[in-house]
Order: structure tokens, then C-alpha cells, then sequence
């Protein structure tokens, strides 16, 4: 090989390391606002739980609130979005499980299992929807009242919520998750 040959192989390793160098870093800078948006500040995490008045939400509408630094969609379904969601057979849904912190891990997503009681509510469903408003794909943040579904709709590749907040279609894997929470008076929830 000669001393040409030779600066040549150096300078086009030269290169290849400089473009794969700018690969990675152009990657990294697209990943960090996400990673970093999954770990709320320490002063966000001292809020473990927060307490919302819901007595100004009417039906068919939504409340979007900041708990540990992401969304949580808290809406009071009308009896026709109830009524859809109930409908729905559970072993059809690609994911069948609730998702529910509430309740035991691997219960079934029927609407009653995905939804929220008031205190000294009869009966085995609620139009109260309490979720984290965090596409389960990729994390974006789904639109309510949007979609094929008529629950949430989330624009970043085209996953589609239910009116219990179940995927029904696209890329997301699982419904949008139930956080912990509960109704502390009539008009009160408690997250966390
Ligand atoms: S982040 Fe919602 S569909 Fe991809």
C-alpha cells in the first residue's frame, strides 16, 4: 500500500466517524425531551397527590389536570358514551386488560372496571373517566372528544381511544392507564 493509499483509508475513516458521531448525537437530542419529560422535578414529585374539584365539570365535557408532570384527563361521560363503551365485548379489544391502579392487576377493561365511583354510588359503572392523558405508544398527548371511537385521538401515528379510554386502532399497545384515585366527597377526586 502506498503513503497515498494509505492517508486516504484515513481520512474516509475520518469521515465515516464523523457522520456516525452525528448520528448519535442527533438521535440523543431527540430522545432527551421525552426521557426527560418522564421524570418530573423533585419539586413535582413532592405533589404525590393532589385533590381536584370536579363539581364545575358538566357532562360531556373534560377537565385536563398536571399531576407528576403529565396530563390526566378526568371526564364525565354522557349516558350515550357510557352506553357505547358498555357495549363493547371485552375479548374483542386489543388490549382486554383495565389497567386500572385501583384494582387487581389483569382485571378485564369492562367499562365498569375502567371508570370511577362516587362515594355512595349504587350501581356498576360511572361516567366518571379518570386516565393519564399519555399515549401508550409513544407518549404523546391523545384530543379528546376525537377519533373513530368517539373518545380520544392521538395525532402522532394515529391511535384511536374509546369512550372508556380502550385502544380500539392503531399503534398504541395498551389502554391509557387509571392512576390511582378516588372520590374523597362528592365533588372531590384524589390522585395519588
Ligand atoms: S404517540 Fe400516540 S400514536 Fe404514537
Amino acid at each position: 500500500m502506498s503513503h497515498a493509499d494509505d492517508h486516504e483509508g484515513t481520512r474516509r475513516d475520518f469521515l465515516y466517524y464523523a457522520t456516525a458521531g452525528a448520528g448519535v448525537v442527533a438521535t440523543g437530542a431527540a430522545v432527551w425531551p421525552l426521557v426527560n419529560q418522564m421524570n418530573p422535578s423533585a419539586d413535582v414529585q413532592a405533589l404525590s397527590s393532589i385533590r381536584v374539584d370536579v363539581g364545575g365539570i358538566s357532562e360531556g365535557t373534560q377537565l385536563t389536570v398536571k399531576w407528576l408532570g403529565k396530563p390526566v384527563f378526568i371526564r364525565r361521560r354522557t349516558q350515550a358514551e357510557i352506553e357505547e363503551a358498555m357495549s363493547v365485548d371485552v375479548s374483542s379489544l386489543p388490549d382486554p386488560e383495565a389497567r386500572n391502579e385501583n384494582i387487581s392487576a389483569g382485571a378485564p377493561a369492562t367499562d365498569a372496571n375502567r371508570s370511577l365511583l362516587p362515594p355512595e354510588t349504587e350501581g356498576a359503572t360511572s361516567e366518571w373517566l379518570v386516565m393519564m392523558g399519555v399515549c401508550t405508544h409513544l407518549g404523546c398527548v391523545p384530543l379528546g372528544d376525537a377519533g373513530d371511537f368517539g373518545g380520544w385521538f392521538c395525532p402522532c401515528h394515529g391511535s384511536h381511544y374509546d369512550t372508556a379510554g380502550r385502544i380500539r386502532k392503531g399503534p398504541a399497545p395498551t389502554n391509557l392507564p387509571v392512576p390511582v384515585a378516588e372520590f374523597v366527597d362528592a365533588t372531590t377526586i384524589k390522585l395519588g
